[in-house]
């Protein structure tokens, strides 16, 4: 089976508690509770992706414990097929998140674990996969130089590329310049471009600066402001959709891309695209977790068809 979406990623098990606040240094709190899911921006976005309808492959390291049968359990229940590789020598991936119990904000650390073993060689061995997609997309919690290679793999055989520079790190100089579409949020944009991300004009003028830095296009996701695209010429502004109290924001940003890059594959505008993208995030940050709170097909239709704005 050919996969419309490739993506390159990490798998983390997400230890999430919610507690009013984080606690200082050399102090405990009692937390109000705490769950173990799914997440890793990549497989998030996957997952998005997956349950939005499109055929997508996961490629990402993981490791032979229990939570790389999470992962694999996780992909199998989604319908993600995984062209990674499983091995014994590291662990996988796991995230801590605090999420405030008052706002469903979060704060996280993520460590990679085997992921963070990906390489340039594992991305030639994946590279059938990337070739055959229709997109590529990744962020960038598995090495830069994989997640380079991969994209300038993808571009050169006409794939449609995606990067979520997700977490915010400097790029290799050339990097920006194998993407078709960067998708940063305001604080990503901000440390990729050196300008401030207040105000939708201010995100304006940063989208076509990291153009300038050679991206085709910029998609500024400006939370509950919605989001802003720019290809330099033409720009498009949406403004964020509501569909429910918010309960987490943890993978609203992967459920965007996710939901991006399945209306993209579906060769739908990129108007049509943002409007998709943009009601998979507004269901994901109604329900608690990552993975777990990504929308079907069915849900984000639902929204769309009689949306409330914020
Ligand atoms: O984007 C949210 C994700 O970031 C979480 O699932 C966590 O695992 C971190 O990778
Ligand atoms: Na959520």
């Amino acid at each position: 089976m050919t996969h419309e979406i490739a993506v390159l990623g990490i798998f983390a098990a997400d230890a999430a508690f919610r507690s009013a606040r984080l606690p200082q240094r050399g102090e405990t709190i009692l937390g109000d509770s705490f769950a173990l899911s799914p997440g890793g921006k990549g497989s998030n976005q996957a997952i998005a992706a997956a349950r939005a309808g499109a055929k997508v492959a996961m490629l990402t390291r993981i490791g032979t414990d229990s939570f790389g049968d999470m992962a694999l359990s996780t992909w199998a229940q989604a319908g993600v097929s995984f062209k990674g590789t499983q091995t014994p020598d590291h662990p996988t991936g796991a995230a801590f998140i605090h999420v405030d119990s008052a706002t469903g904000d979060n704060a996280i650390i993520v460590a990679p674990g085997a992921a963070g073993q990906i390489s340039p060689a594992d991305i030639d061995d994946w590279s059938k996969t990337i070739r055959a997609a229709k997109i590529f997309m990744c962020q960038l919690e598995q090495p830069l130089d994989a997640a380079c290679h991969a994209l300038e793999i993808a571009r050169s055989a006409g794939v449609t590329t995606i990067l979520n520079p997700a977490p915010a790190a400097s790029l290799p100089p050339d990097m920006l310049s194998f993407c078709d579409f960067v998708t940063p949020n305001e604080t990503e944009a901000e440390s990729l471009t050196g300008c401030p991300v207040t105000t939708v004009e201010e995100a304006e003028f940063a989208a076509r600066e990291l153009i300038r830095l050679g991206a085709g296009a910029a998609i500024i996701t400006l939370g509950d402001r919605g989001a802003l695209y720019s290809s330099g010429n033409s720009q498009v502004y949406v403004s964020a959709l509501t569909a429910g109290p918010v309960v987490e924001t943890t993978g609203a940003g992967d459920a965007f891309n996710g939901g991006l890059a399945t209306a993209l594959a579906e060769g739908r505008n990129i108007s049509e695209a943002l409007r998709f993208a943009n009601a998979t995030a507004a269901i994901s940050v109604t329900r608690s977790g990552a993975a777990s709170s990504m929308p079907d097909r069915y849900e984000t239709d639902s929204l769309l068809a009689s949306p409330k704005s914020n």
